[in-house]
């Protein structure tokens, strides 16, 4: 089977040489050109244009998509070199980024008035995954799930990839998994901070190393503490600015949608945008107020 693999980025990359290591043909085209000759001396045809890439197959033609949700991906499908043109009824396209579900409905109802059948997936597994095995979740027609499922017993771990559901199931999974993952990340930060300021003198590497065997928060994140304390000297240089924050919320705007609370994730979210805040104005208007009402003590900046 011959895959299509438009975007070559942290993820793409080596989810295009993990598919060309397991014996796929694969054709990958990426805006920028220089990715293209890394890949090509490993197995991975390059493709100058998406629509160039879907050109090279060969039915059932599969192209997966793997850059940033939005337009971009609009662009790859209905552009003028987009992979649409080279595609034909019975093709499927998937979106392995993280698009929100629904512009993969739109996408999917689009697409199949033309016979073109499109598959959402919520690919996890940070960029350990992309190389050695991703999770994914798999929203779309089943047949073509059927017809792609080589492709994702490739890309996945053994018994990590699943159809659960209809167009959008794949990537409303992923908003929900982003939105658990935004809670774990804050109540991990939390713990360790928690240790750190303790009165004990904590090898916070240790606590996390022992824990991380047989401990009931064992996991994978975990895992990635020991590794990031480890080097304390880099550690100590990461400021306290956490970037990202999108996709927690849209998990919460589906949760408000949905009439589910989810405190820990509003809380989770609301602490990332803090953080990217720089200084709180909301902090400053209570000192100030306080100040006003009670004389109370403010610092100046
Ligand atoms: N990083 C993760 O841990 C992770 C995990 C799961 C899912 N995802 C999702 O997977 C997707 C890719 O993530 P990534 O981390 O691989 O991103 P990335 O490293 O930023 O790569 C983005 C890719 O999209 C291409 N691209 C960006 N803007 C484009 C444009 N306007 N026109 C054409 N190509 C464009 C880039 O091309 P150039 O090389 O030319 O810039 C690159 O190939 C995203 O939807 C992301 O949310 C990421």
């Amino acid at each position: 089977m011959k895959v299509g693999f438009v975007g070559l980025g942290r993820m793409g990359k080596p989810m295009a040489l993990r598919l060309a290591r397991q014996g796929f043909e694969a054709v990958a085209h990426n805006r920028s050109q220089g990715v293209l000759r890394e890949v090509a001396s490993e197995g991975v045809e390059p493709a100058a244009s998406p629509l160039d890439a879907a050109n090279r197959l060969t039915p059932p033609r599969v192209v997966w998509l793997m850059v940033p949700a939005g337009e971009v991906v609009d662009e790859m499908i209905w552009g003028e070199q987009g992979v649409l043109g080279g595609l034909q009824a019975r093709d499927i396209i998937i979106d392995g980024g993280n698009s929100h579900y629904t512009d993969s409905v739109r996408r999917a109802e689009a697409l199949r008035s033309q016979g073109i059948d499109y598959l959402d997936v919520g690919t996890s597994g940070g960029l350990e995954g992309a190389a050695n095995g991703v999770s994914l979740t798999i929203g779309g027609p089943r047949a073509a799930f059927e017809v792609c499922r080589p492709v994702f017993e490739a890309l996945a771990v053994p018994e990590g990839f699943a159809h659960v559901g209809e167009s959008g199931a794949g990537h409303f999974a992923k908003i929900v998994h982003n939105a658990m993952e935004y809670a774990l990340l804050q109540v991990i930060g939390e713990g360790f901070w928690l240790l750190e300021r303790s009165d004990y003198d904590f090898d916070l590497v240790q606590v996390a190393h022992a824990w991380n065997h047989g401990g009931v928060i064992r996991s994978w994140l975990l895992e990635l503490v020991e590794r990031a304390l480890s080097d304390r000297e880099r550690f100590d240089q990461i400021s306290d600015y956490v970037g990202g924050g999108e996709t927690g919320e849209w998990g919460i705007e589906e949760a408000r949608r949905l009439h589910v609370p989810t405190p820990l994730i509003d809380l989770a979210v609301s602490e990332r945008l803090l953080s990217q805040a720089g200084e709180s104005f909301a902090r400053r208007v209570v000192a100030a107020l306080r100040l006003q009402f009670g004389g109370h003590e403010v610092r100046t900046r």
